[in-house]
């Protein structure tokens, strides 16, 4: 036992000591629990009040190297770390800082207990990712843990150990300005993504890896109308099956924390909820990290109107499982006094305290409090060129071709009058997207800058219209709504002499995000006026989207011949998009969220029920499940994107049509390049349980691969069936694979699959 903290280094040995009756017994209780031991021997040594500390997040508050603000918060949150009354600081960056406050935590405070440092590092820290949503269009699952382990290892050097990442949460609605965070609508990819991106930020808890979280438990993505925190009321069905699955997946992958979330769930908010939090994360699932509050979260169970005041929160939260409190105050102000009046038994806070203390272990930190404050570490991580090749890859990878109509696309690299319009092209700072708070503006490759590597070509930009950008989290932006078109007549003027228009539109990286829902998933401002001004001089546009959320695009989609989907791709962004357009790279992407019609369509998601009216026959008739103005069908499903290979499917075969508990199923299937180009293709096996306990989905991913063809080359794909595939939480409350009848579903796309049909035997 090595602590370079000697004051507690000490105490432990001696109370190691202590406790065991041999120097052998030692080695031998080491051996089995070492960590659990060491918590057990701090917490002997902790009052009440610092117990409460450990419970207790504050985010940065002054300049730690420069005078200490004397009055307000700020002052007392200085006194509370140095009384050893602080468990975690958030938002404090940069290796001076971190190790200035780790300072005060390990040789101010009587005990000495190091501090954990979270941030949101959501796709990157200063080198910045796609945005998880774009990621996740990738479906390559090393790709993204990569991409996590290059955010890791610069936000480790920059003294951060914990990020509040990934964001597992599912979403059906694209009005929500989160979804930019999360992996999209699907359980099954989500739960796979959570697994890679918990990986690539853990890894081994080296010192270039740190703590992820999962969050935000539970049923945060699901805000009635797309509004941020909004209420949220789902069935157990939903709750189980759809919500749960990415969180299960990331205790499996061992992750080491865990953030509520600010919703009220069926009644109850979620921070608030012991089902979620002591019934089904930390008993059901046997999670050993801890739970940390979202921000203020304790405190909004009053607004909520779940709790009177601060201090019924307080005891509603600890109560519930919700093990440190991010800026609400609330147990720091209230807990002891809870204890005192026996509405809280202290156990509980000794259950908090231990897996918090377990995690500082788990990390390393009281062997080294200083593992990730090494200045010559971080002047020589930060932004280093492994890291840029890194987020170029994904970057490619996460873009989807939606529409290739006459193979427009690829653009021919020489010769070509190449006219590119839109704001959002030359824009440096908007591709970084939301949640990139480590990193600089104006840091991205734009658009503008990645065309400008293909110097063969002639190229002319005009902006044509402002994006209106609304609010942002930062300031009030003035242009909102603008309806200033003084810019069309230029971008019109390089149109008309242009072989192909190349349009940059879409939402500003500010638009989406936590706070950013919206009622109208168009293009913002007069960006849909300029597409259809220049279109009307020049049809041969490819429209490259940059966007944070699905976007309902039906003219776009209707009457320009080539769409690329390219949301928000992060630093590298304009040499991705480049390199796609011009076909040194073949786009392979596909969209991990269902593409609306309309914005009334929404919730709209591919594994929807059938529901007792799902067609009629007759054209005449109304009564079935449909809108009289809009067809049900999305503008671009999930799981859609082409290539500029051909990809054709044929000869799905199963290895007999029946199986039971005990046996598999081999699923094959034949897909052909049927091009002169190399491609990448991802293969999708989806499932339909044709009756259950509760009503199944229409479709359900259960399985993928990506197959690399050459021109013209053929190959068999595979995938096996087992009864848990099959399974899902049912109407008895358990999770089982129901005997009945299966149907099969290989494709490229969910809307564009061969299909068989299969009986399972329980
Ligand atoms: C609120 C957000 O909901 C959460 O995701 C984030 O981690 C915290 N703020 C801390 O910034």
């Amino acid at each position: 036992m090595t602590y370079n903290n000697i004051k507690l280094g000490v105490t432990l040995l001696i109370l190691t000591l202590l406790s065991c009756s041999s120097p052998k017994e030692i080695l031998v209780t080491e051996k089995r629990n070492d960590i659990d031991q060491k918590v057990d021997s701090v917490m002997m040594l902790m009052t009440l009040d610092e117990k409460i500390g450990q419970l207790n997040q504050y985010n940065g508050f002054w300049d730690i190297t420069g005078p200490v603000p004397k009055e307000g918060h700020a002052a007392k949150k200085y006194d509370d770390l140095r009384k050893g009354l602080v468990g975690s600081m958030l938002n404090v960056k940069g290796v001076k800082d971190v190790k200035a406050l780790q300072k005060i935590a390990v040789e101010q405070t009587r005990l000495g207990i190091p501090l954990l440092f979270g941030f949101d590092v959501i796709h990157g820290y200063k080198t910045i990712s796609p945005i998880p949503l774009a990621e996740a269009a990738s479906w390559d699952l090393q790709a993204i843990q990569k991409s996590a382990e290059i955010a890791a290892e610069e936000a480790a050097a920059v003294g951060i150990n914990w990020t509040f990442a990934p964001m597992v949460d599912i979403s059906r609605d694209a009005r929500w300005g989160r979804v930019m965070e999360g992996a999209g609508e699907d359980p099954y990819l989500g739960s796979l993504i959570a697994k890679a991106r918990i990986q690539g930020f853990q890894g081994n808890l080296s010192n270039k890896n740190i703590i992820a979280c999962a969050k935000h438990f539970a049923g945060y993505g699901f805000a009635e109308s797309g509004r941020d925190y909004n209420t949220v009321f789902v069935s157990d069905d939903v709750l189980h099956n759809i919500i749960l699955p990415p969180f299960k997946a990331s205790v499996e992958a061992g992750v080491k924390t865990f953030m509520n979330s600010f919703n009220d769930l069926n009644g109850i908010p979620a921070t608030g909820s012991s089902l979620l939090q002591r019934s089904i994360l930390k008993n059901n699932w046997n999670f050993k990290g801890f739970v940390v509050s979202d921000w203020g979260s304790i405190n909004e169970m009053i607004p909520h109107g779940y709790a009177k005041d601060s201090k019924h929160a307080a005891e509603i939260a600890i109560n519930a499982g919700s093990d440190m409190d991010m800026e609400s105050y609330a147990y720091i102000d209230h807990l002891k006094a809870l204890v005192n009046e026996n509405k809280v038994d202290v156990a509980l806070i000794n259950d908090a305290v231990r897996r918090i203390l377990k995690v500082k272990f788990e990390l390393g930190l009281f062997d080294n409090p200083y593992k990730y404050c090494d200045e010559a570490v971080e002047k020589a991580t930060v932004g280093k060129s492994e890291f840029h090749e890194g987020v170029l890859d994904i970057a490619k990878k996460s873009i989807v071709l939606l529409k290739n109509d006459n193979q427009i696309l690829p653009l021919k690299k020489s010769g070509q009058k190449i006219a590119l319009i839109g704001a959002l092209a030359a824009d440096k700072t908007s591709p970084l997207g939301s949640w990139r708070i480590g990193a600089d503006d104006n840091t991205a490759i734009s658009v503008v800058e990645g065309m400008k590597n293909y110097p063969n070509n002639e190229l002319t930009y005009a902006k044509g219209a402002d994006v209106a950008i609304g609010r942002t989290q930062f300031m009030w932006e003035t242009k909102i709504n603008t309806t200033d078109m003084s810019g069309f007549d230029e971008a019109i003027q390089i149109a008309k002499k242009a072989d192909v228009v190349v349009m940059v539109l879409g939402e500003h990286g500010l638009q989406s995000g936590e706070g950013r829902s919206r009622t109208d998933i168009g293009l913002p401002g007069v960006q849909q006026d300029l597409l259809e001004a220049v279109y009307k001089v020049n049809p041969n546009i490819v429209l490259v989207l940059t966007n944070g959320r699905p976007l309902a695009l039906p003219w776009a989609a209707k009457h320009i011949p080539a769409i690329v989907e390219a949301w928000h791709l992060g630093t590298q962004s304009g040499n991705a998009i480049a390199q796609v357009l011009y076909g040194d790279y073949n786009p392979s992407g596909k969209l991990p969220m269902t593409f609306p019609r309309h914005v009334g369509q929404l919730p709209i998601y591919y594994n929807h029920k059938n529901t007792g009216r799902p067609t009629m026959n007759e054209p005449e008739i109304v009564f079935w499940s449909h809108y009289i103005d809009e067809k049900n069908t999305p503008l671009f499903a999930f799981g859609h994107g082409l290539s500029y290979s051909k990809f054709e499917y044929s000869n799905l075969k199963l290895s007999s049509n029946s199986f039971s508990v005990i046996e598999t199923i081999l699923v094959q299937v034949e897909l052909k390049n049927n091009s002169a180009v190399e491609g990448k293709e991802v293969v999708q096996l989806y499932i339909r349980d044709m009756v259950g306990s509760y009503t199944r989905p229409v479709k359900e991913l259960k399985g993928f691969e990506m197959v690399t063809l050459k021109p013209y080359e053929s190959k068999v794909v595979s995938f096996t069936v087992d009864a848990k595939m099959l399974a899902f939480y049912t109407a008895n409350n358990i999770w089982e694979a129901e005997s009945g009848n299966f149907k099969i579903f290989v494709g490229g796309s969910s809307d564009n699959t061969l299909e068989s049909e299969l009986i399972f035997n329980n």
